[in-house]
């Protein structure tokens, strides 16, 4: 358990936008902030961030939450283990009090493969730097590439021993189970140690945990592969990861560019040297999601490879894909026979930078100039690569950005910008279909948001429409009062001198909490009825950071409301022109409360009247019934007048 005060302190010191920019960029739109949602595939930012309300919002998928629980659903963290993340980033220590047995199992449980991980990478840094075997093979191999104390302490290079069980042995003693450590790959399933006299690396994910390591050889046995790498696990995903990544955001984000690499030593010598905005894809060519991972902290790819020829065909292979996700890509090839590390270290960190921007290809480019030195005097050859190139072109999803590449396409092949534009138009049209399915995705989407009830689809062969679904009207109504409630919580109705919103609402409420449909609304009455009971005030924040999870989800959809959505000119979506619900508290209080009770009313009065026309009344009871009637209807009427009487 972690303590309330320390809870406190967490949540106050957490600043929604700054725990969020560690895995997404965000730029500024007026007061909110905008970027690429990290839940879902998407081109245009939809994702939105309120600094001011300490609140996160998705627009597209409608993933919503707090900074904690962008935490908990980003990393896939329990509330606790979301407040120790947040602790740790924020260097506030957290005592723990009274931890009971089990919640301690499901907590070694969750984290137990990443603790062991842990556990491998201190011992193989351990034999690295106090084992003579490590010291006069690993360190000296380390410190022979130029790698400095600080860079192998910031990387957690590690050494593994040449004798077969060392690690596993010592991972038995600490009580780690043999079965994570294979479901790891760091024990083989003979119990042997999967990583043996080489020096490792650690590969860490996007919040800097370790996932899995790498281990270099260190002699030239050919029969051996040079890399070995742990086996995909539950917590490593080849595919979605890039080497560096964690050590690398900030730096991509701040300059605005990614410099990928292929090899480990290749990102470590350049985050030695201060270039840091560098990732390596380890060796394989670009996976979407890799792209994708890259594109929540830049747009601009600076591919930087050997010179060799496998380089080139690796860095082909990843364009189309790049350029289908409507990034900016660049190339760089280096001298032949250099990789990214050598290079760096024979020029320097200031002529390495002026490298790589005098040489800099756009990949289109690039790619041209590639074709047509190898086949450009081949007339067939031309016509295919004429083709080829208006394939990739057609890939593009930006049409200005197209008319571009046409234009200097047509001056590096001496084509006419007219055929080669036709050309890419053809490629451009067999894509339509498959476009024009996305666009009723997005459609979809976008009606999803707008509506403020639920909408049914309905997809005819051309056509979407919607139609309303029938929702509950007593569930929408307690609704809105709730969102009243919560929004409004701490605000006066009339003035300093009168009550809140919740002061005025709960008392009423606490009434009617048996006539409530929506479970969580009836919860949030209860919550909102228990501290005005305590003599505490409410806030908005009471909801949004309760630690009931349903509470919390709905207050923050209803404070991250779309009203501000249809702020954001710069989409080019503008949406209904309500006036903020904030502005009228007042007006929206009073007739809230009494249309929910003319409602209520109503109801009562339908039931009665259904049991007064039953047959086996007794005469007793209908005079009970009658009277109970009349008050019903006298409330009805008051109720009513009272509604018309609200001045606008
Ligand atoms: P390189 O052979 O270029 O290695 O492979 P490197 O990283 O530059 O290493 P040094 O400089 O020779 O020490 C590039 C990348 O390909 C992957 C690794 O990610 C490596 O960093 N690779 C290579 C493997 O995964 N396994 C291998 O056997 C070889
Ligand atoms: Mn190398």
């Amino acid at each position: 358990m972690i303590p309330n005060k320390t809870v406190e302190e967490i949540l106050t010191v957490a600043r929604v936008e700054d725990v969020i920019e560690d895995f997404v960029t965000l730029k500024r739109r007026g007061v909110n902030m905008m970027g690429l949602c990290p839940f879902h595939d998407e081109k245009s930012p939809s994702f939105v961030v309120s600094p001011t309300k300490g609140l996160f919002k998705c627009f597209g998928c409608g993933k919503s939450g707090t900074a904690v629980g962008f935490v908990m659903q980003h990393e896939n963290l329990t509330y606790p283990e979301a407040l120790r993340y947040l602790a740790n980033k924020y260097n506030i220590v957290v005592e723990e009090v009274e931890v009971s047995e089990k919640e301690r199992e499901i907590r070694q449980l969750s984290d137990s493969l990443y603790i062991i991980n842990d556990f491998a990478a201190a011992h193989f840094n351990t034999n690295l730097l106090n084992t003579d075997e490590g010291r006069s093979i690993g360190l000296t191999y380390f410190k022979e590439r130029g790698f400095l104390e600080k860079t192998i302490n910031h990387w957690q290079l590690g050494y593994a021993m040449k004798e077969g069980r060392v690690m596993s042995k010592e991972a038995l003693i600490k009580q780690y189970k043999v079965e994570n450590l294979k479901l790891l790959g760091l024990t083989t399933q003979n119990d042997n140690d999967f990583f043996r006299e080489r020096v490792i690396f650690p590969i860490h994910n996007l919040s800097g945990k370790i996932i899995a390591f790498a281990g270099r050889i260190l002699t030239n046995i050919k029969t051996q592969p040079k890399y070995l790498n742990s086996p995909e696990s539950e917590i490593y995903n080849k595919r979605k990861n890039l080497f560096g990544m964690f050590f690398a955001k900030g730096e991509i984000r701040k300059n605005d560019e990614c410099i990928l690499v292929e090899g480990y030593t290749d990102v470590i010598t350049l985050h030695q040297g201060g270039v840091e905005n560098v990732v390596a894809s380890s060796g394989t060519s670009l996976t979407e999601e890799q792209i994708k991972l890259i594109q929540r902290f830049t747009s601009n790819i600076t591919i930087l490879y050997d010179g060799d020829n496998a380089g080139i065909k690796a860095a082909i292979r990843g364009l189309d894909l790049v350029l289908q996700q409507d990034m900016n890509v660049r190339l760089v090839l280096l001298p032949d026979g250099e990789d990214p590390d050598s290079f760096f270290k024979k020029n320097g960190t200031d002529n390495f930078k002026k490298f790589i921007e005098t040489n800099k290809k756009d990949f289109i480019g690039f790619k041209t100039d590639l074709l047509l030195a190898e086949h450009g005097n081949d007339p067939i050859k031309r016509a295919e690569i004429l083709r080829d190139l208006s394939n990739t072109v057609a890939l593009i999803p930006d049409p200005i950005k197209r008319v571009t590449y046409i234009r200097e396409l047509s001056s590096k092949l001496e084509i006419d910008e007219k055929i080669l534009n036709g050309e890419v138009e053809k490629e451009v049209n067999k894509r339509k279909k498959e476009w024009a399915n996305q666009l009723q995705r997005d459609k979809i989407r976008e009606a999803r948001q707008n509506s403020d009830n639920e909408v049914i689809i309905e997809r005819t062969e051309d056509q979407v429409s919607l139609r309303p679904v029938e929702v509950n009207p007593d569930i929408l109504q307690e609704k809105n009062l709730i969102r009243l409630l919560v929004t409004g919580a701490d605000k006066y109705i009339e003035n300093q001198e009168g009550p809140t919103v919740s002061e005025y609402l709960l008392p009423i409420l606490e009434d009617y909490l048996d006539y409530f449909e929506d479970p969580t609304s009836k919860k949030i009455v209860e919550y909102g009825l228990h501290k005005i009971k305590l003599g505490e005030k409410v806030f908005p924040s009471d909801f949004i950071n309760n630690t009931d999870q349903d509470i919390s989800q709905i207050s923050v959809d209803y404070t991250m409301s779309k009203y501000e959505y249809a702020k954001w000119e710069e989409r080019g979506v503008y949406l209904q022109t309500q006036p903020m619900p904030e502005k009228n508290f007042k007006k929206d209080t009073y007739q809230s409360i009494l249309r929910f009770k003319l409602h209520k009313v109503k109801k009562d009065l339908k039931e009665m009247e259904i049991l007064l026309k039953s047959p086996d009344i007794t005469d007793d009871q209908k005079i009970i019934d009658i009277q109970v009637l009349q008050a019903l209807l006298k409330e009805r009427n008051d109720i009513a007048k009272e509604l018309t009487q609200i001045i606008y």
